[in-house]
């Protein structure tokens, strides 16, 4: 879609609150409701809030579209399998894909990275190969993998992090080797909020001719991310962190990759014909889409990719970078407060530890101010292992949070610092 947007200023902003119903709620209120803080939400990396325009669509589907899709000569399901097929070429479109079919829905990120490793693992990867990911990955990026090596008997390599949460690209450079058959990382760290050279990483692979899998759950809801022009074989991302509804999600592939690669998960919706003898396989993308699979779902994504290009993908990381600026210096005011992740490139993700301190207790006590944070080892323990610490406070940002919330932030820091030291 076109991008026609402005700024978001704050007059923007407060428009753009309204279409999320629950950024009114009250967090603690009373029994009959009245009292209670107002909610400051800053789990935005654990799943992002919903548009009104999101809600709608699952609604309207369940009161007024309500059918299975590929399978049904009656208007209904002819119509709902039209406009799922709609929301395939939205997800292209955002993705800018070469073709519709390249787009595989799955049941979110874990769910791609687990087709990739289960299915061009199977084709492309033996007993002492080596797959590559990095030091900074979500568990959903390692486990597949992990097990994967233990099952075939391929080798885990793991791209070092520096203490500011980068990749040491020297050490990339030399782990890439003629062993490695798949380099699968995350596009922004979870955790550190770090932004990866990723077009940069997918050259130096490609030049030897590895593949590379970007586990994109935490870039497509705060950017443009464009598949064609990084050049990725692969890329993921989760319906949910992306404004959309829950258990959906994307995998990217391109069609050389895709057309070759053996089912996966198999079952209804994935055939031309069956027979006791011998299955035929349906084209792609059908091939990977086993069972009847979350519609609804598929509809909210495409209207909540809708609903941030037209807020503006460029005035999105524009605004959440102002922000990031702002909450940096506001913290690091805090006595013993010290931040997990210094990258040069961040998305709004600010991971931070305080001094004789845990995380639970500042979280707990946040919490009870009204704000939502993560806290723990945000499914990177190999991460916690290396900064030598239990977890992290972790505030992750998004287009709808305001400078107030992050002085709100600040003062209820000071405020659970001075309760625990
Ligand atoms: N992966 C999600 C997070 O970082 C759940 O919180």
């Amino acid at each position: 879609m076109q991008t026609v947007s402005k700024p978001i200023t704050p007059a923007v902003l407060e428009n753009i609150r309204k279409d999320f119903p629950i950024l009114s709620r009250k967090i603690h209120a009373g029994k009959n409701g009245s009292g209670g803080k107002d909610l400051v939400y800053l789990d935005n990396g654990a799943t992002s809030q919903k548009p009104q325009v999101v809600i709608d669509v699952l609604e309207h589907y369940y009161k007024f579209q309500n059918s299975n899709i590929h399978r049904g000569i009656h208007a209904l399901s002819q119509e709902i399998t039209t406009e799922y097929e709609l929301a395939r070429k939205t997800v292209q479109k955002h993705l800018n894909a070469a073709h519709d079919y390249e787009i595989i829905f799955t049941k979110g990120t874990t769910d791609s990275i687990c087709l990739v490793a289960n299915s061009f693992g199977k084709k492309y990867i033996k007993q002492g190969d080596e797959i590559l990911v990095t030091g900074m990955e979500h568990h959903s990026n390692i486990l597949p993998w992990q097990l994967f090596c233990e099952e075939h008997g391929a080798v885990l390599k793991v791209v070092p992090v520096n203490n500011q949460g980068e990749l040491d690209l020297e050490a990339c450079d030399r782990l890439l080797n003629k062993q490695t058959k798949i380099f699968a990382l995350t596009h922004v760290s979870n955790t550190l909020g770090t932004i990866n050279p990723v077009k940069e990483i997918i050259r130096m692979a490609h030049a030897k001719d590895i593949p590379v899998l970007l586990d994109g759950a935490q870039a497509v809801p705060h950017g443009k991310v464009d598949v064609q022009d990084l050049d990725a074989d692969f890329y993921c991302f989760s319906a949910h962190k992306t404004f959309g509804p829950t258990g959906v999600g994307i995998l990217y592939g391109k069609e050389k990759w895709l057309s070759v690669m053996p089912p996966y998960q198999v079952g209804g919706g994935t055939i031309k014909t069956v027979s006791f003898q011998k299955t035929i396989y349906a084209d792609l993308p059908l091939r990977f889409e086993a069972g009847t699979p979350h519609i609804e779902g598929g509809l909210g994504m495409a209207a909540a990719l809708d609903y941030i290009n037209k807020i503006g993908l460029d005035q999105i990381a524009a605004y959440e970078h102002d922000l990031l600026e702002y909450a940096t210096d506001k913290l690091s005011v805090i006595p013993g407060l010290r931040i997990i992740g210094t990258a040069k490139e961040k998305a709004a993700v600010l991971s931070f530890v305080v001094d004789g301190t845990h995380p639970m207790d500042i979280g707990t006590l946040l919490d009870q101010q009204g704000i939502a944070v993560r806290t723990g080892h945000h499914c990177t323990q190999p991460l916690m292992a290396q900064f030598g610490i239990p977890g992290t406070v972790r505030a992750s940002f998004a287009f709808y949070n305001t400078m107030e919330e992050v002085d709100k932030l600040e003062a209820a820091m000071h405020k659970a610092v001075k309760m625990l030291l």
